[in-house]
C-alpha cells in the first residue's frame, strides 16, 4: 500500500457537510490576475460551491499531486494549464459542478475516490484486512489478481487529475432571463463555445496532453481516451464501439477513472439550480 499518496488530505476543505451560510451567496473576488471575472457572481450558491480561499488551496494540492507523480512533461501540462481557466472553470453547464471551481473540484474528487479503489484493491491483493471489504469481495478479488494488479500510483493520478482538461477555456458567462419569486430576472449562466479546438472528450484530454509533451502509458491513453464510457461514441460508429469494448476489456485504469468519475458526479457534487 502507497501512504503517500494524500498526505496533503488534512488541508483540503471540501466541505461537502453542514452548509455554511457565507456561501449562500458566493462571489468571486476582482483579483489583479483575472480581471474578467469581476462582474461575475452568482446567488443560491449550494453547499458545495467553494469559496476562492478553497479553490486556492485545492490548487495547491492538485498541482503537489500532479508534481508527487514525477512524470516526464508534467511541467509543460502544469505551465499549460496555469494559461487556461481551468483552475476557475465550472464542471458543467448546468449538471454537475456548475459553479466557478467545479472543475479543480471534479478532478480531485475524481482522484480521491479513484485512489480509495486502488488502496482497496492493493490491501487485498497483498493479503492486508480492508475495513472496507467484506470477505465475499476479497475473495473475487483475490480470483482475478492477474488482471487487478497492474494499476500504479501514478497513473490513478494522472489520469483522474487530466482526465477532464479537454473542458479548460469551452466555457462562456451569459446571461437568462428566469423566474424568480413571480419576477423575471436576469441571471447569470454557463454556455459553451467549442470552436477554440473542437477535437471531442476523451480523445481532445489526450491529444492536448501528448501535444504537451506527457509521457502516457498505453492504459493511461484507454483510460483517459474512453472515461466517458458510451457517452462519447463517435455517432454509434462500429469501429468506435469496438475500440471501447476491447479497451475495457483489457484496461483496469479505465473502469476505475470511470467509477470515479460517475461516483464524483452523481455523488459528491451537487448542480446550481439557475
Ligand atoms: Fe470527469
Amino acid at each position: 500500500m502507497d501512504n503517500t499518496l494524500f498526505t496533503l488530505e488534512q488541508e483540503i476543505t471540501l466541505e461537502q457537510e453542514n452548509p455554511q451560510p457565507e456561501k449562500t451567496n458566493f462571489q468571486l473576488e476582482k483579483t489583479s490576475s483575472q480581471p474578467e471575472k469581476a462582474n461575475w457572481k452568482q446567488e443560491k450558491a449550494t453547499p458545495n460551491q467553494i469559496k476562492k480561499e478553497d479553490t486556492n488551496a485545492l490548487k495547491k494540492d492538485y498541482l503537489n499531486l500532479l508534481r508527487s507523480t514525477k512524470r516526464q512533461g508534467i511541467e509543460s501540462v502544469i505551465s499549460w494549464l496555469e494559461k487556461t481557466d481551468f483552475f476557475t472553470a465550472p464542471a458543467s453547464t448546468m449538471f454537475h459542478g456548475n459553479y466557478p471551481g467545479g472543475l479543480l473540484e471534479h478532478s480531485m474528487n475524481v482522484a480521491h475516490i479513484a485512489v480509495k479503489i486502488k488502496e482497496m484493491l492493493d490491501n487485498i491483493l497483498s493479503g492486508r484486512k480492508d475495513s472496507d471489504c467484506d470477505d465475499y469481495l476479497a475473495k473475487q478479488i483475490i480470483n482475478n489478481r492477474d488482471r487487478l494488479s497492474s494499476i500504479s500510483r501514478e497513473s490513478v493520478l494522472i489520469v483522474s487529475l487530466l482526465h477532464d482538461i479537454c473542458k479548460a477555456n469551452i466555457y462562456t458567462k451569459e446571461k437568462r432571463n428566469k423566474k424568480i419569486n413571480g419576477k423575471w430576472e436576469e441571471v447569470d449562466v454557463y454556455g459553451v463555445d467549442y470552436s477554440q479546438l473542437p477535437l471531442g472528450h476523451g480523445e481532445k484530454s489526450v491529444i492536448l496532453l501528448l501535444r504537451l509533451g506527457l509521457e502516457l502509458t498505453d492504459d493511461e491513453l484507454l483510460a483517459i481516451r474512453w472515461h466517458m464510457s458510451a457517452w462519447d461514441l463517435a455517432f454509434q460508429s462500429a469501429e468506435a464501439k469496438g475500440n471501447i469494448n476491447a479497451a475495457k476489456d483489457k484496461c483496469l485504469l479505465l473502469s476505475v477513472l470511470q467509477a470515479a468519475d460517475q461516483l464524483s458526479t452523481a455523488v459528491l457534487e451537487v448542480k446550481n439550480l439557475n
